[in-house]
């Protein structure tokens, strides 16, 4: 196993560009307390080819169906979509079901989506409802599950009402994500989540709500599509753009557990590849082209005189964010303001740390197909302590052709998107074509990639990529 150290790092000739240590020097200057969870956390791992069927074989496939999604907690929903009696998300994986429904004690419950009488599905889509009613015969359920009803009784006396519950899987919350696990033996969410809420335990989580969600079909492996959002590599061959504002190569990757993993790209900084820009320019394409920021009117800010963009995008975020959350964020750090620290909780969702302009990324195998999966992309915001919860915003289902940037909810990201996905389909293509056989990741930037896949494997029972 090669391991990672730093002083691989600050041996870089001339010719290389990049520096994962950009980040540990800018929290140096922070005139703030920096919290300690900032630092890395990297344990190394080796530079083993993965093979290509993990993303292109049906055999893998049916078995992260039966060993993997049967076993790991996954994030259905939010609490702010279903926030009365009724609400409910029907959440689909592979060939399981979910209906995952408040009652109107308040409890949020979740129940295989499958009658009790000849197995129809209860419910096609989310929404509300007063009760869980069969369409095809029937049968009815109250909203926590409690059976009501079922035509013809006296046909129906050899079923006991005690077995009539309706089956339930298990439900449980973090900071407003709804997390369902269909293994009664599981760890506890909170446990399985490791670090997680201790690091996000200042971002105001519990106030947050959903301001923007987008779901698109994308024809690749889910496994395709979560990997490009878990590194900043890929930034000047596929978002050439954002390059003046964007330390991508020098991002740092860090892990925790089996569960956990992070990256952090500083923002509002020069990108590695570039030099001659000016800091006005770093700010006008800050605001402009990252979609990230507490405002994208370039033409409204004027940087002052020997200011830095990074510290003029930090404060003002820091004022605007702090207002809507109704906080003092006085002590935050710059680097929680505004650059992309980026949290994926295996197997599937991306979560943004800091305090605002939180996305969080979801991709989903598309049923049992493993040649598609949907992408969702939600944008959290916040209310101030004390104020109602706003409504969170409808899923904007896209077409499966339609480009991100027709969802102006999403500003400035739909482009960045759509440069993802013009990768995306010809990644299968390619991965489909190779006569390699395997994948060659880069030992630290796709670490977490690597981190992700010898956690699959644990599930899986294989040992392919450690
Ligand atoms: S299948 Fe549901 S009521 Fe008959
Ligand atoms: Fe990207």
């Amino acid at each position: 196993m090669n391991s990672i150290s730093k002083r691989e790092f600050t041996e870089l000739t001339q010719d290389d560009v990049g520096d994962p240590g950009v980040f540990q020097r800018l929290l140096a200057q922070e005139t703030v307390p920096v919290p300690e969870f900032l630092k890395p956390s990297h344990p190394g791992f080796s530079d083993v080819d993965m093979p290509i069927w993990r993303y292109t074989s049906r055999e893998f496939h049916r078995l992260e169906a039966e060993k993997m999604w049967s076993k790991v907690w996954q994030f259905v929903g939010r609490t702010d979509q279903i926030p009365n009696a009724g609400d409910n998300i029907v959440y689909d994986i592979v060939d399981q079901s979910v209906v995952v429904i408040r009652g109107d004690d308040g409890v949020i419950r979740g129940f295989h989506n499958s009658c009790l009488h000849r197995g129809r599905a209860l419910r096609t889509a989310s929404g509300s409802t007063a009760v869980l009613k069969c369409p095809y015969h029937g049968f009815t359920w109250d909203v926590c599950g409690k059976f009501k009803s079922l035509p013809s009784a006296w046909d129906f006396c050899h079923l006991k009402e005690q077995d009539l519950s309706l089956p339930q899987v298990r439900v449980d919350t973090w900071a407003g994500f709804v997390f369902i696990n269909f293994d009664a033996d599981a760890a506890p969410l909170l446990d399985y989540l490791d670090v997680l809420p201790e690091h996000f335990k200042a971002y105001f989580f519990d106030r947050a709500y959903i301001q923007a969600h987008v779901q698109r079909k994308i024809p690749c492996n889910w496994k395709v599509a979560q990997e490009a959002f878990m590194e900043s590599m890929h930034t000047r061959a596929t978002h050439p753009q954002i390059m003046t504002f964007t330390g991508c190569l020098d991002s740092q990757y860090d892990m925790y557990g089996d569960n956990l993993s992070r990256s952090i790209t500083p923002m509002g900084i020069v990108g590695p590849h570039l030099t001659g820009v000016s800091e006005k320019v770093v700010l006008r394409d800050i605001l402009q082209e990252s979609g990230r920021m507490a405002s994208s009117d370039a033409g409204k800010y004027t940087l002052p005189d020997g200011m830095t963009a990074r510290k003029y995008i930090g404060e003002l975020n820091r004022e605007i964010f702090g207002a809507a959350a109704g906080a003092d964020l006085g002590q935050a750090t710059l680097a929680e303001l505004e650059d992309a620290i980026l949290y994926s909780v295996f197997p599937n969702t991306q979560i943004w740390a800091g305090f605002g302009s939180n996305i969080v990324y979801r991709v989903i195998p598309d049923g049992d197909n493993h040649e598609s999966c949907l992408f969702d992309v939600l944008i959290l915001g916040r209310h101030a302590e004390g104020t109602e919860c706003p409504p969170a915003a409808r899923v904007n289902r896209l077409a499966d052709d339609a480009p991100f940037s027709s969802a102006a909810e999403i500003g400035a990201l739909g482009a960045v998107f759509d440069q993802d996905m013009r990768n995306l389909p010809y990644m299968m293509k390619g991965l489909k074509a190779s006569h390699k056989g395997a994948v060659s990741l880069a030992t630290y930037q796709e670490s977490r990639i690597r981190h992700h896949h010898v956690t699959l494997d644990k599930y899986l029972g294989l040992d392919e990529v450690r």
